[in-house]
């Protein structure tokens, strides 16, 4: 049995006062039997860690620089996260790999430099509408799959986590139907066994993509969904703990 997690990417969204309101609301209602984390810019960081103190909730940043130091004016980098007290990381979000121009083999170094820093990173994989429409999903989502495989095996992959967010359902409200959620799942799990059977059934892979409270529940209840990553959703307090309480059923 996996343990489900449910993690709320708070993006690029609110100001300080809101973080750790929206926080410490997390942290009152959060149920015991979901692993729950929160993904604030990286200026609140401190501050959340600080409001989720002596609680179960865990605080993540959003991404990591691909080196472990120098000059790269504005980045941050593995290591720094970990020092403020966050426990992971998300690497690979569409957002970056489509803005900011992540690459496949810069987002497996990121993989590699949190698990070296000792933060557990959950790697985005997914595909565009167009190659979806193209027949490319799966060898897209392979690819980059592999990409953090080839570089840290099997029991590196294990330490963090797999996330999948197809882009077309990235804050469209058209979330990916259960069937196709599962059928990308199952196609992920497969591809872990073919280097480790033993790994792949612990490993947990998350869905993202307009998760919200009304269509949460069906999503969980494909076998080889093993919670969510969540975005719009999870900057309302109430909603956000739905989807953890739905997790938890
Ligand atoms: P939405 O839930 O807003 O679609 O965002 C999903 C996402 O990108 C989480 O990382």
């Amino acid at each position: 049995m996996r343990r489900p997690l449910v993690a709320g990417n708070w993006k690029m969204h609110g100001d300080l006062k809101r973080a750790v309101n929206l926080a410490r609301a997390v942290c009152a209602g959060a149920p015991d039997a979901v692993d729950v984390v929160l993904f604030p810019p990286y200026v609140h960081l401190q501050s959340v860690v600080d409001a989720v103190d002596a609680t179960s909730v865990e605080v993540g940043a959003q991404d990591v620089h691909s080196a472990t130091e120098g000059a790269f004016t504005g980045a941050v980098s593995a290591s720094m996260v970990k020092d403020v007290g966050a426990s992971h990381v998300i690497v690979g979000h569409s957002e970056r790999r489509a803005i900011f121009g992540d690459t496949d083999d810069g987002v497996a170094r990121k993989f590699a430099l949190a698990l070296d820093a000792a933060i557990a990173p959950i790697l985005c994989v997914g595909e565009t509408l167009t190659q979806r429409e193209s027949g490319n999903a799966e060898s897209v989502v392979l690819r980059q799959l592999d990409a953090v495989l080839e570089r840290v095996g099997a029991e590196g992959l294990e330490a963090g986590m797999i996330a999948y967010e197809p882009v077309w359902a990235i804050g469209t409200g058209r979330t990916a139907t259960p069937q196709q959620a599962q059928e990308m799942h199952a196609i992920i799990r497969d591809a872990v066994a073919r280097r480790d059977e033993a790994v792949s059934q612990r490993i947990r892979v998350l869905y993202g993509g307009s998760v919200k409270a009304d269509n949460a529940r069906a999503l969980f209840q494909e076998p080889d969904i093993d919670g969510a990553l969540v975005g719009g959703a999870s900057l309302n307090a109430e909603e956000f703990l739905e989807i953890c309480k739905t997790a938890a059923d």
